[in-house]
C-alpha cells in the first residue's frame, strides 16, 4: 500500500512474541486488524513488538523463532501484505529513540500506578526490570511514531491507550500540535475470558487458552477441563466456567445457540459433554483454514522475508520524518 502524505488514516497495532497466538489474541486483536486493513484509505502497520516481549522472562535462543511464529500467524489469519504492512518493531530503531524522548515528559509515579504494572509485579516478582515500568512509554512511542489514529487492541489494553493519549496531549501542549490522540478500536469480542473461569484468556496463565494451531483433539481436551456445574439453575451464571462456555458458543455458533442453551439451563438442564463436543467442532472449523494457510507461509520463507522487508522500509520512512520533527520541536536539532 502506498502512503501518500498524510491523507490516509493511520492504524498501528502490535502483538508480543510470547508463543503461539490464542483465541483472545485472534478475536480481541487480529479481527480488528483484519477489519481495518479492508477499509479504503487506511494505512495499517501491524508489528511484532519484540522489544516489549523481552520485559518478561524469555529464551534468547528461541526468540527469533517466536517472532517468526507471530508473523506466520498474522499472515495465516488473513493479514494481506497488499493491504497492510507487517513489521518487526526492533528493526525500526526510532521506536526506542522516540520512547526515550517521550519518557522525559511523563511522571514515573503514574507509570507505577498502572494496573498492568501492578499485575506484572504479582506475576513476575523476580523479574521487575526497568523495561516493565517503561512498557507503556514504548507502546506510546510505537503508536505516536506513525501519528496513528486508531489502535485495534483488546479491552485489556485500555489503560495503555490512555497513557498514550495523555503523552500526546502533554507533547502537543508543550511543543505545538504534533500528534493526533489515538483511539482504541474494539472488536465485538474484545474480552475473551479464561477457560479456567477466572480472569482473561492469557498466554501466561496455564490452562486458560486455546491456540490457533490447536487440533480438534487438543481443543476437546482443553474444553473438557472447563469447570461447570449441574447444568441447571434459576439464573444463568454470569461468571466462571459456564459463562465462558456460553460466551464461546455465542462467538462460534451464534447468538441463537446461546439463547437455546440459556433456556435449557433454566428448564431441562444442559448436557455439558455435548455442548463441549459441538463447541470444539465449531472452533476447529474456524481454525482449520488458518492452520492450512500458516503451513503455506511456513514453506515459503523467502516470501515472508520479502513482506517483512517491505514493511520495514515503509515504516522507516515515516519514522524518520516523525523523529526529525520531534527533535526539532524539542530543541535537540
Ligand atoms: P498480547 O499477546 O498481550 O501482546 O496481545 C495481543 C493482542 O491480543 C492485543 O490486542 C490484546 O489486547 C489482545 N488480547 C490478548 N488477550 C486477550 C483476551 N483475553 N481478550 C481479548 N483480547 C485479548
Ligand atoms: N501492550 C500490547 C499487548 O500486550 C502490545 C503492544 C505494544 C501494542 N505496542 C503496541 C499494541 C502498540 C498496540 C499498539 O497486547
Amino acid at each position: 500500500m502506498n502512503n501518500k502524505g498524510n491523507t490516509k488514516i493511520r492504524i498501528f497495532s502490535g502483538t508480543r512474541p510470547t508463543g503461539f497466538l490464542h483465541l483472545g489474541n485472534y478475536l480481541g486483536g487480529l479481527k480488528g486488524y483484519l477489519d481495518l486493513q479492508n477499509k479504503q484509505n487506511y494505512d495499517c502497520i501491524y508489528a511484532v513488538v519484540d522489544l516489549h516481549g523481552i520485559t518478561s522472562p524469555y529464551d534468547s535462543k528461541t526468540y527469533q523463532d517466536k517472532i517468526r511464529e507471530v508473523v506466520l500467524e498474522y499472515l495465516a489469519c488473513g493479514l494481506d501484505p497488499k493491504k497492510c504492512h507487517l513489521l518487526i518493531q526492533s528493526q525500526v530503531p526510532q521506536h526506542v529513540e522516540l520512547a526515550y524522548l517521550l519518557g522525559t515528559l511523563y511522571p514515573v509515579s503514574r507509570l507505577e500506578q498502572l494496573p498492568t504494572y501492578k499485575e506484572k509485579k504479582k506475576e513476575q516478582p523476580h523479574y521487575m526490570n526497568m523495561g516493565l515500568l517503561y512498557y507503556p512509554v514504548l507502546m506510546a512511542a510505537d503508536i505516536l511514531l506513525y501519528k496513528t489514529q486508531f489502535v485495534p487492541v483488546g479491552k485489556d489494553q485500555g489503560p495503555h491507550l490512555e497513557v498514550t493519549r495523555e503523552i500526546a496531549r502533554i507533547f502537543n501542549r508543550r511543543f505545538g500540535k504534533t500528534f493526533p490522540e489515538p483511539q482504541i478500536y474494539l472488536t465485538s469480542s474484545s474480552y475473551i475470558p479464561s477457560l479456567t473461569g477466572e480472569g482473561k484468556m492469557s498466554k501466561s496463565k496455564e490452562g486458560s487458552y486455546i491456540n490457533l494451531v490447536d487440533d480438534l483433539r487438543t481443543i476437546k481436551i482443553k474444553l473438557a477441563r472447563v469447570p461447570t456445574d449441574t447444568g441447571k439453575g434459576k439464573k444463568v451464571p454470569q461468571k466462571g466456567g459456564v459463562a465462558v462456555l456460553l460466551a464461546l458458543v455465542e462467538i462460534f455458533e451464534g447468538e441463537e445457540k446461546r439463547k437455546d442453551y440459556e433456556k435449557l439451563y433454566l428448564e431441562k438442564g444442559i448436557q455439558y459433554k455435548s455442548l463441549k463436543e459441538e463447541l470444539a467442532i465449531a472452533i476447529y472449523k474456524e481454525l482449520k483454514p488458518i492452520q492450512k494457510k500458516r503451513k503455506y507461509f511456513e514453506e515459503n520463507p523467502e516470501l515472508v522475508n520479502e513482506i517483512l522487508e517491505q514493511g520495514r522500509k515503509h515504516a522507516s520512512r515515516i519514522a524518520k520524518q516523525t523523529i526529525l520533527e520531534v527533535k526539532q520541536k524539542m530543541g535537540i536539532v
